[in-house]
């Protein structure tokens, strides 16, 4: 009985899906609160591989209820697939509920996301689903609702009236063609028709399940430093991947937040363009890819790497008000001599330990590496956490220490059976 929230602690991709899938098994609801299928959250069961976009990482737990809260942008098609494909591989998609709340990502979004890109002098480098351009029209108030959606008349309406605007910046602004009222009228309807028996009013079901004494597990896409708020601006994505936005991303009260775990890669990674201060180049950056096959879940594209940076820690520990971490993919840097750690910057001259909010001045600092041995043992295929080699349990000591949250957990592979909880994480 209570809650727990699990995120992303750097740039996304640390292995929030892997975690979510493991502490889903005593859940009753699995919640995603926001993003959309910019994530994929991989999970690996026995020897099936599964990659998730839009559905919450609990789905392989039978009985598990899966919602996709009014936080999300959610691409109709993309989601309509994801369940087909669960289901042509035996997996039970009839506990997956959808908030009437959630805004629809409409082709015209992702048309958008791909003008706007190539526009840009600086690049994003965004995914290219129409996200941003979604979360556009939430704030702006002309987006398309769930609950719009599957309701004809307000669905044509809604339509009609945003299409109109958004011809107009085709045709004047990109000089493109403008898009058919008609076609995306019955494309649309027909995913309607798939979907409508999902959605619900997810908030109240989260609320009658607490009240039940119900497990409510909420598991975040992105992470920290992709926070629209708090993350690297303006290279990030548009929505909060920190815990305060489960509560508005699910519609529940702060108050029922119990524990938050960080998931946290034991190297650091990023797709996609803007500041990486631990960023590693060259052949070391190339294995470490290689050995963490790092590309991405969704887009395929190769993920930047880089050492494990404490001020990013910092950074996730307070804003999530983190209780717990989950330590992932240790195993990837065995074989490694040494290992850095980035325990903060140093700019004109004096020590800096927290995240600037400036990219010009994040530019002037320069990290301050701390360096540990290595171990040469394959960490994953050791059986208890006590007989790691002791330069490895060093390394999670000292994340430990430096983001000052109890590590909880040290996955070693993708698999389920590749994860030491040192200590349990009760809900
Ligand atoms: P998410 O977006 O945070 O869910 O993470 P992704 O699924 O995008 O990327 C994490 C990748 O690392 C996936 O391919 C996982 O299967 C894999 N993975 C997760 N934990 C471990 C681990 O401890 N060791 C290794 N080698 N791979 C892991
Ligand atoms: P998961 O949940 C890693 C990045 C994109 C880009 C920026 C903005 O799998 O960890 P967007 O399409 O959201 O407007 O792109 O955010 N990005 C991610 N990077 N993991 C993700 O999700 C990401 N979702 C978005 O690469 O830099
Ligand atoms: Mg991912």
């Amino acid at each position: 009985m209570g809650t727990i929230v699990v995120v992303g602690t750097q740039w996304g991709d640390e292995g929030k899906g892997k975690i979510t899938d493991i502490l889903a098994e005593k859940a009753g609801l699995v919640v995603r609160f926001q993003g959309g299928n910019n994530a994929g959250h991989t999970i690996v069961i026995e020897d099936k591989t599964y990659k998730l976009h839009l559905i919450p990482s609990g789905v392989f737990n039978p009985g598990t209820i899966s919602i996709i809260g009014n936080g999300l942008v959610i691409d109709p098609e993309v989601l309509i697939n994801e369940i087909k494909g669960l289901e042509i591989q035996g997996i039970d998609t009839s506990c997956i509920k959808i908030s009437d709340r959630a805004h629809v990502i409409m082709p015209y979004h992702r048309r958008l996301d791909t003008l706007e890109e190539e526009k840009r002098q600086i690049k994003i480098g965004t995914t290219k689903r129409g996200i941003g351009p979604a979360y556009f029209d939430k704030i702006s108030r002309t987006g398309i609702r769930i609950g719009e959606l599957i309701n004809p008349e307000e669905f044509s309406l809604r339509l009609k009236t945003v299409l109109e605007s958004k011809n107009e910046i085709f045709e004047k602004i990109y000089g493109v063609e403008s898009m058919n009222f008609e076609e995306i009228f019955e494309e649309y309807s027909q995913y309607a028709l798939l979907l409508k028996d999902k959605v619900a009013d997810t908030s109240i079901l989260i609320d009658q399940a607490v009240e039940q004494g119900e497990s409510v597990l909420f598991e975040g896409a992105q992470g920290v430093m992709l926070d629209i708020d708090h993350g690297t601006y303006p290279f990030v994505t548009s929505s909060n991947p920190t815990a305060g936005a489960v509560c508005v991303g699910a519609g529940i009260g702060p108050g029922r937040i119990d524990k938050v775990v960080g998931v946290v890669k034991a190297y650091t990674t990023r797709v996609g363009e803007g500041p990486f201060s631990t960023e590693l180049f060259g052949e070391l950056a190339d294995s470490l890819r290689e050995a963490g096959g790092e590309y991405g879940t969704t887009t395929g594209r190769p993920r930047r790497i880089g050492w494990m940076d404490a001020v990013v820690m910092r950074h996730a520990r307070r804003l999530n008000a983190l209780t717990h971490l989950a330590i992932t993919k240790l195993d990837v840097l065995s074989g490694l001599p040494t290992v850095k750690i980035c325990t903060g910057y140093e700019l004109d001259g004096k020590v800096i330990k927290e995240w600037p909010a400036s990219l010009g001045v994040l530019e002037k600092c320069k990290p301050i590496y701390e360096e540990m041995e290595g171990w040469t043992q394959d960490l994953s295929k050791i059986d208890r956490y006590e007989d790691f080699p002791p330069q490895a349990i060093a390394y999670v000591k000292r994340i430990e220490e430096l983001a000052n949250v109890p590590v909880s957990i040290v996955s070693v592979g993708p698999g389920r059976n590749q994860t030491k909880f040192l200590e349990e994480i009760s809900f």
